[in-house]
Parts: structure tokens; C-alpha cells; sequence
């Protein structure tokens, strides 16, 4: 395992003033956000949607890497640029989704399991020819009544650790996705209990593969309430709970945390993360906080796209600014007023 190279490709994707742009969604899943916006499920508007989200100018000053699907890693924009290709004119790290899913876990309803280690070393071969320098894999974890089982939890987890160890093993850093999902009515304690056993469960699985910490990057949810439950959680205690959860259960030695964004909308998901790193400066934390949105960067910019190539430049200038704030937060400098600034 080359570790100097592990640890160097981790540390630039959690680079200062800098996040991730998730932009792997499944073909089924990218289906229904351009269909969101009355866009057509073709090959030609995916490829139309992802050349105007890499072909922002600029964007290479907050994006240190962005994870694309197996689709995505072998086109390229209309000019016949390849998408990676794109992505080193702007030094972006080229990331891969390799997980094939969530399917439902035999025995235990309403819970999922993510699938693709099969012939995963002969694929990540396979995304190294095409420059890729990252993985990322998502295991999904539902709350619900007597929901998630250990059998859950522990199947993920080990799960996520045969994909890390694979990726180290080819020289790729994994990124580490536990999703605690934001469904039901669940409070923000329930969130912090279950986020901290699905955590704890997933390091010492890591431990147990020979992962090594300093090599990988983790994309936690942060720490909220449900969706349905009565009081939504503040900023505040978004952020608390949600350092508090992190120090219980990640090893200093991991350079990085990019958060997910679940299903928060745009400055939903950049508050509380400029929070956190606001408070990190006191707590002298061991780790970078920054994002790895999908949902809460390209909201903003599919609705002003909406399938229009009259709008790509305008929809690239949502992209920038959304990367930008976000960029900011991860240092701790983001404020309210910059997104007035935004829409005027
Ligand atoms: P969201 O930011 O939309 O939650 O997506 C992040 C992601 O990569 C999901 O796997």
C-alpha cells in the first residue's frame, strides 16, 4: 500500500477552502432531478447537464474533486473533451462512485445493504486508467420503530471497509459514506445515538480490515432532527451534536470530513458547516470539516438551467457562487449576508 500517496490525494481533497462536488448520481437517480425540472432522462441531457457543471470556469478554486458514475468517467462535453480530462484543466480530482446500490437486506424489511464488491479490484483498475484518484461507496442506515438492527449496522460497516481496503490496496483513497437518513420523525437525540453506534461500528470494521486512517476520507450526515419531527433542529445544535458525535467516535489521524448534504437545501447545508468550523478553531479538532454536496450544490444551478442552453452560463454562475459559500463555510467565513449578495 503506498501510504505517502494515500495520505497526499486525502489531504488535497479536504484542501483549505476547498470541498467535493458529488455529482454521481445513478442514471435512474440523475432521471429524477432532471425530470424535476422538466428535463428528459436522455443520454444527451445527462451528458448536457454534467459539460455544464464541469465546465465552469473557476471552479477549480473551491472544487478540489468531484465523484462522477461509471457513466459519466468515459464521456465527454459536446466538443469531444472527456469529463476527466476537463477536470484536470481545472485540477479537480477525478472521484468514482463504485458501490452498484442499496438493495433491501434479506430478513430485515424497511433496511439496505449496499452492494459491488464483486469484481471491485478489476473495476478500480479499470478507473485508474481513466485518472481516477478516488472512490466513493454509500451505505444507507434508516431509522425507524426498533430500526436500524445491529445486522444492519454491522453489514455496512463491513461492507464499507472490504471497499476501503480494496481502494488502498489499488492506491485509491475510499471515501466513507455512512448515511444516517433524515426520514420519519425521529429527534435529533435518536439521530446522535444511532449516528455515533453506526460510526463507532464502522471504524473499528475499518481497523479490522487494516485501513489505514490517514489514507481515507469519511462523509458522515451531520446530526438533525427528522424531517417530520415537530421542531427542526437550529444551526446551533446541528453543529454541536454534531462535533460532539465526531469526536466520540473518528481517529485523528483521518485528514478529512465532507459532509453529505441529505436532503438539506442550500444554505441549509452551508450554515451549520461554517458553524462547526467556527467552533473547530477552539476546539483545536484534528480533522478538515468541509462538504461533499450533491443536492445542495446543484439545486440552485438545475433550476436555472432547466434544459435551456440559453441559461448554461447563468446556471455555471449558481454553481460557482453555491461552491463559493460553501468553500467559505469550510473555513469558518461564510456570512447570511453573502447570499443577498448572490441574488443581486
Ligand atoms: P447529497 O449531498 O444530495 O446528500 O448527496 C451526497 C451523496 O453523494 C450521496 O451519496
Amino acid at each position: 500500500m503506498d501510504i505517502d500517496l494515500l495520505g497526499k490525494t486525502a489531504r488535497a481533497m479536504v484542501a483549505a477552502g476547498q470541498g467535493i462536488l458529488a455529482m454521481d448520481e445513478s442514471t435512474p437517480t440523475c432521471g429524477k432531478r432532471l425530470q424535476s425540472v422538466g428535463v428528459e432522462n436522455t443520454e444527451a441531457n445527462r451528458i448536457a447537464y454534467r459539460a455544464l457543471l464541469l465546465g465552469t470556469p473557476g471552479l477549480g478554486d473551491y472544487i478540489s474533486g468531484a465523484i462522477l458514475y461509471d457513466e459519466t468517467i468515459r464521456q465527454g462535453n459536446p466538443d469531444g473533451i472527456p469529463f476527466p480530462e476537463l477536470m484536470k484543466q481545472q485540477d479537480i480530482l477525478i472521484g468514482i462512485k463504485v458501490d452498484t446500490g442499496a438493495k433491501d437486506l434479506a430478513l430485515h424489511g424497511g433496511e439496505k445493504i449496499t452492494e459491488g464488491l464483486d469484481g471491485l479490484r478489476e473495476r478500480l483498475e479499470e478507473y485508474k486508467t481513466f485518472g481516477a484518484r478516488f472512490c466513493k461507496w454509500r451505505a444507507v442506515i434508516t431509522i425507524g420503530k426498533g430500526l436500524p438492527s445491529r445486522a444492519c449496522i454491522e453489514a455496512n460497516a463491513h461492507a464499507l471497509a472490504r471497499y476501503a481496503a480494496l481502494c488502498q490496496e489499488a492506491g485509491l483513497v475510499p471515501i466513507v459514506e455512512p448515511e444516517v437518513l433524515l426520514d420519519g420523525d425521529h429527534s435529533i437525540d435518536t439521530c446522535y445515538q444511532v449516528t455515533v453506534e453506526t460510526q463507532r461500528t464502522v471504524f473499528e470494521q475499518l481497523y479490522r480490515q487494516g485501513v489505514r486512517f490517514e489514507g481515507m476520507v469519511l462523509k458522515p450526515s451531520m446530526v438533525l432532527a427528522a424531517k417530520d419531527h415537530a421542531r427542526p433542529s437550529a444551526i446551533q445544535e446541528v453543529a454541536e451534536r454534531t462535533l460532539e458525535c465526531l469526536q466520540q467516535t473518528v481517529p485523528a489521524a483521518v485528514p478529512g470530513i465532507a459532509f453529505l448534504s441529505g436532503g438539506q437545501t442550500d444554505a441549509q447545508a452551508t450554515r451549520p458547516l461554517n458553524t462547526m468550523n467556527r467552533l473547530a478553531q477552539d476546539l483545536r479538532l484534528p480533522w478538515r470539516l468541509t462538504f461533499s454536496y450533491a443536492r445542495a450544490l446543484q439545486h440552485p444551478t438545475l433550476e436555472t438551467w432547466r434544459g435551456e442552453p440559453g441559461k448554461v452560463e447563468a446556471a455555471r454562475k449558481v454553481l460557482l457562487q453555491r461552491a463559493r459559500l460553501n468553500a467559505l463555510a469550510s473555513k469558518g467565513e461564510y456570512r447570511e449576508e453573502m447570499e443577498q449578495q448572490q441574488a443581486a
